[in-house]
């Protein structure tokens, strides 16, 4: 395959919590596929800084470990090991403290770019950020990263923001949402915006209804601490799923540009109807044979988080009045599957008669696994026996559209941190979505609160509670199948 990397510029990038999970198992993998892929400038530098008492090389030796755990078996290599480590370094600090800082301001380089990924818990981004500034370490051309969770309602991300706004511009502030740096999400802006097929038809006149469904086999066991503070709805929904939901239903923006592209998001945030608590499902896994349950993964057998949830949305403006969105996540499902569908109406008019039956084009657009998108059409069936229609999928899938050699197709964490290197904010989520969809999300969750409200419990490997079949049912609809 035609190598298709364009370079970035150099940098000097600044992981706080170095050493943590996230770093471990996705930053830095990430960062040496990037390099792997020849991205990465030759004098690129990645400096770890965390709490512990570690100089360069425990550093090197403790991200090799990471790299050979979560990298891909097929792209290790002594050489490209070695080479990346070299570029790795690694500052003791202390975020509260003074410790640190100045080595790390010695550290930094001039006349490259300065990246800041806050990857640790948010109640030290006010500290981190203020040090950068106090040390002289961050300037106004300085980016930093944060991670969700940005906030656990309006009121802590309204705090948030203001506290990073004391010293960086909004221009600065690059919020991740990993779902948009996966392949197939920005792929709907392409099909949606690149063709004139869907778009006239992107509206309540033509469209049915809306499927979102970000289904997972995993449990929360050894995360149960800040999952169940959390449940689904925090910790997917107001994030990941709204989204999604932002780039099925946003309007055309009038430029692929960080700005027009988030107005348009925040729009469909702010016209999201409230909703009716009779349509929201929310479930919690049970036991089952050796499969704990969600109680027993949190250590806490009165629980009333959710672990699963499905929800029946209106998107309240001309363009999609009378379509319902239908939303759904859980874990512990029967298998790994995240898709959109957008579901078409019946042509308005039979010529083949009932006997044809009823045939619904669907388009389907699949994140994970085996990413790509599928039209469903109606076609004639071949051969003789008359006029018999039958579905059949235009199937595009991207392994292979794009032939067995498409490693280079890079992961969501590892595109996000190449655009914050290239200052594109694109991807990344403006304070103001955050606050909006914070501001949708908190009624909803204080309507659970105030009626003490009890998840229902369904059994693992499955679709989630029944109830969440009734919520389409009853209007003569039917989830997609989540299949193993
Ligand atoms: C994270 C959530 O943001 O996304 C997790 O905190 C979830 O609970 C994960 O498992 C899902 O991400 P992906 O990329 O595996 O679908």
């Amino acid at each position: 395959m035609v190598s298709r990397v364009i370079p970035v510029d150099t940098f000097d990038l600044v992981i706080f919590g170095g050493t943590g999970d996230l770093a471990h198992r996705k930053i830095l993998p990430g960062l040496y596929r990037r390099f792997v892929a020849g991205q990465m400038p030759e004098d690129a530098r990645i400096i770890g800084a965390a709490r512990s008492d570690l100089d360069d090389e425990q550093y090197r030796t403790d991200v090799r470990a990471a790299l050979m755990e979560f990298v891909d078996r097929r792209l290790h290599s002594e050489e490209h090991f070695a080479a990346f480590l070299s570029r790795l370094h690694y500052v003791a600090i202390d975020a509260r403290g003074d410790h640190g800082w100045k080595s790390l301001h010695e550290l930094m380089r001039d006349g490259v770019v300065r990246a800041f990924y806050f990857s640790v818990a948010p109640a030290l981004f006010g500290d981190l950020a203020e040090r950068l500034h106090r040390h002289e370490i961050a300037d106004e051309a300085s980016r930093i990263v944060v991670e969700k969770p940005f906030g656990r309602d309006l009121a802590s991300a309204r705090a948030l923001n203001a506290t990073l706004a004391q010293h960086f511009d909004e221009t600065q502030i690059y919020r991740i949402d990993h779902y948009l740096g996966k392949e197939t999400v920005q792929n709907l802006m392409a099909v949606r915006f690149g063709n004139v097929l869907f778009e006239p038809l992107w509206n309540s006149q033509y469209v049915e209804h809306i499927q979102i469904t970000v289904a997972e086999t995993v449990g929360v066991a050894g995360r149960g601490s800040y999952y169940d503070k959390s449940g689904a709805m925090r910790d997917m929904v107001q994030n990941h799923l709204m989204q999604l939901l932002c780039l099925i239903a946003m309007e055309p923006p009038s430029r692929f540009d960080p700005d027009a592209v988030r107005d348009e998001k925040l729009k469909v945030i702010r016209a999201l109807e409230p909703v009716d608590p009779a349509d929201i499902v929310r479930g919690q896994y049970r036991r089952q044979g050796d499969i704990a349950a969600y109680t027993d993964d949190v250590e806490d057998l009165d629980s009333r988080t959710e672990s699963f949830i499905a929800m029946k949305l209106h998107v309240s403006n001309w363009r999609w009045a009378g379509t319902p969105f239908y939303i759904r996540t859980g874990k512990r499902l029967r298998a790994r599957q995240s898709e959109i569908a957008v579901v078409f109406k019946d042509a308005p008019h039979s010529i083949f008669g009932a006997s044809a039956g009823r045939h619904r084009n669907i388009l389907t657009i699949r994140l994970q696994p085996n990413e790509g998108m599928t039209l469903g059409v109606t076609i004639k069936e071949p051969g003789p026996g008359g006029m018999r229609l039958i579905d059949v999928p235009l199937d595009m899938t991207f392994a292979d559209a794009l032939g067995p050699d498409n490693d280079e197709v890079p992961e969501a964490y590892e595109r996000l941190i190449m655009d914050v290197v290239r200052g594109n904010q694109t991807l990344f989520m403006r304070g103001d979505e955050v606050e909006a969809a914070w501001a949708w999300t908190d009624p909803i969750i204080e309507g659970w609160q105030s009626r003490d409200d009890r998840p229902l419990s369904y059994e693992p490997c499955t679709s989630g509670p029944e109830e969440s079949a009734m919520l389409l049912h009853r209007e003569n609809r039917r989830w997609r199948e989540i299949r193993e």
